[in-house]
């Protein structure tokens, strides 16, 4: 953590005590990270020789040298060294082989100037699995319809798919419900809903929103917008040389004129995992609601809404093997009542007339028109497909994976690390001294590596950090040692 307890400001120091010995006493639960107990569970099918009375089977799988977590590391992320050595058999997560999970990815078989794909881009977006591409198919083929308005068979095989779609987002964030779910076409649309619909009616002249120097532009963009329209005022909470939210001084944020927090789960452009938890509760602490961007967080870890409190929560389905425009608005109950709607049309009303319209209820008051449906069924088979693997499984072993990236990268001569939290997830962005970028980017999709390099729409955190853009690879589960070794020596080439 970047904060103690005396770091605590002093006005609402009593606040803070509890806040800090939160942030301390690290549940990994908090983040939706895996548990110690998991860990080990994990840990002991992969790396026996420090866990001997738990490896009852073990496979022919990577040995690098961990350190075993203890408690008060457990579910984060920091550089050590390993001694993997390339070209092993690949493991399998979660009891899937992960050569079978990458047969499910037509994508990752692809050859691109030669070479096989290597699919180090999954911050932009992530690969689709077969079982999502013939979920759509099969939607088209066989349950094509509008739902909730045609009393026929395929309107009510739609209306089943969609809204089972629904259930299966819901349980996956562990919302309450699922009229807690709104579909949006994806992350961005998502936060322009939270700030027009329920916060925009909230704001004075004066009144104060916070936000965060690791924020997306999709999640600075629309508060700005509002505040334009309203006298309201931005401010941002300020993170360390690391790239982590110093949690003092977002604390130091708060006063009678604010309305409302948004914050990144995790940077896209540098991979930092907020401490959102302990975030959520300060700013509950003053009274407070919090939107949580889970674009980058979605697909990496377990997500439990309901653990985190976060009164909203919103993510895009193309970030976890899902479709294009379909994503999620988490919303709780009585924060989606109070927000007006967002648009106006059919489908979310439940009475018309010239003189006033009566709105249907959350999810239905904000899905005017007709929605993505067939989009909404594949994410629901996305969000099946990592399920079946285990949220957790995957956590631990991109965890490994991302270790085994930051170790290979780190020890290239002339590379610097942008953004170097202790808790980070999928995203290592860097620059070469002798390289521009660009040059990075164009030389790694020679040799078939697509990364993404630039400023990844998060400006304000590469400038904090010095720079106007990196290069940033970033994993998913599909990935392999062998893939981070590759790039590790592509990257060595250049910088010689
Ligand atoms: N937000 C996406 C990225 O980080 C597009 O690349």
């Amino acid at each position: 953590m970047t904060t103690s307890r005396s770091d605590a400001p002093s006005p609402y120091s009593d606040d803070l005590t509890d806040v800090s010995a939160v942030a301390y006493g690290f549940d990994p639960d908090a983040y939706g990270l895996p548990s110690e107990r998991e860990l080990a569970a994990f840990a002991a099918g992969y790396f026996p020789e420090f866990y001997p009375e738990r490896s009852a089977k073990t496979g022919d799988v990577y040995r690098p040298t961990v350190v075993p977590s203890d408690s008060s590391d457990a579910g984060r992320v920091a550089p050590r060294e390993t001694d993997v050595e390339p070209g092993r058999s690949l493991p399998s997560i979660g009891g899937t082989p992960l050569e079978k999970i990458r047969s499910d990815f037509p994508a990752l078989s692809l050859q691109v100037n030669g070479k096989p794909l290597v699919w180090l881009d999954n911050a932009a977006t992530t690969q689709r699995p077969q079982q999502v591409i013939d979920r759509i198919s099969h939607y088209y083929s066989n349950e094509n319809s509008n739902v909730h308005r045609g009393a026929h068979t395929l309107a009510a095989r739609s209306t089943d798919a969609f809204e089972g779609a629904r259930s299966k987002v819901a349980k996956f964030i562990g919302a309450p419900g699922d009229k807690n779910i709104v579909f949006v076409r994806g992350a961005t649309e998502g936060l322009n809903l939270v700030a027009n619909a329920y916060v925009k009616p909230l704001l004075q002249s004066g009144d104060e929103i916070i936000l965060t120097q690791l924020e997306h532009h999709a999640n600075i963009v629309p508060w700005q917008m509002i505040a334009e329209e309203t006298g309201a005022v931005l401010r941002v909470a300020p993170v360390d040389e690391d790239g982590q939210i110093i949690l003092s001084e977002y604390a130091r944020l708060f006063n009678k004129r604010t309305r409302f927090v948004s914050i990144t789960h995790v940077s896209n452009a540098i991979g930092t995992i907020a401490p959102v938890q302990e975030m959520i509760s300060i700013a509950h602490g003053f009274g407070v609601r919090v939107c949580v961007d889970g674009a980058q967080s979605i697909s990496h870890m377990p997500v439990n809404v309901y653990a985190l409190d976060a009164d909203f929560f919103v993510f895009s389905g193309h970030k976890i093997f899902g479709p294009n425009g379909i994503g999620a608005l988490y919303g709780k109950e009585d924060v989606l009542e109070s927000a007006r709607p967002w648009q106006g049309g059919g489908n979310m009303i439940a009475d018309v007339t010239f003189e006033r319209t009566i709105y249907h209820r959350a999810p239905q008051k904000f899905e005017a028109g007709t929605g993505n449906i067939a989009d909404a069924v594949g994410l629901g088979a996305a969000i099946d497909y990592v399920s079946a693997i285990g949220m957790e499984n995957i956590a631990l072993y991109e965890r490994a994976l991302l270790e085994y990236g930051i170790s290979a990268l780190g020890r290239i001569p002339g590379l610097t690390m942008v953004g170097r939290a202790a808790d980070r997830a999928s995203a290592i962005s860097f620059v070469l001294d002798c390289q521009d970028n660009e040059s990075v980017g164009r030389y790694l999709n020679d040799a078939g590596i697509a990364v993404r390099t630039g400023h990844h729409c998060a400006q304000p955190i590469l400038r904090r950090l010095g720079y106007e853009g990196t290069v940033r690879p970033s994993i998913a589960f599909y990935n392999t040692y062998d893939e981070i070794d590759l790039l590790a020596r592509k990257v060595s080439e250049l910088a010689r």
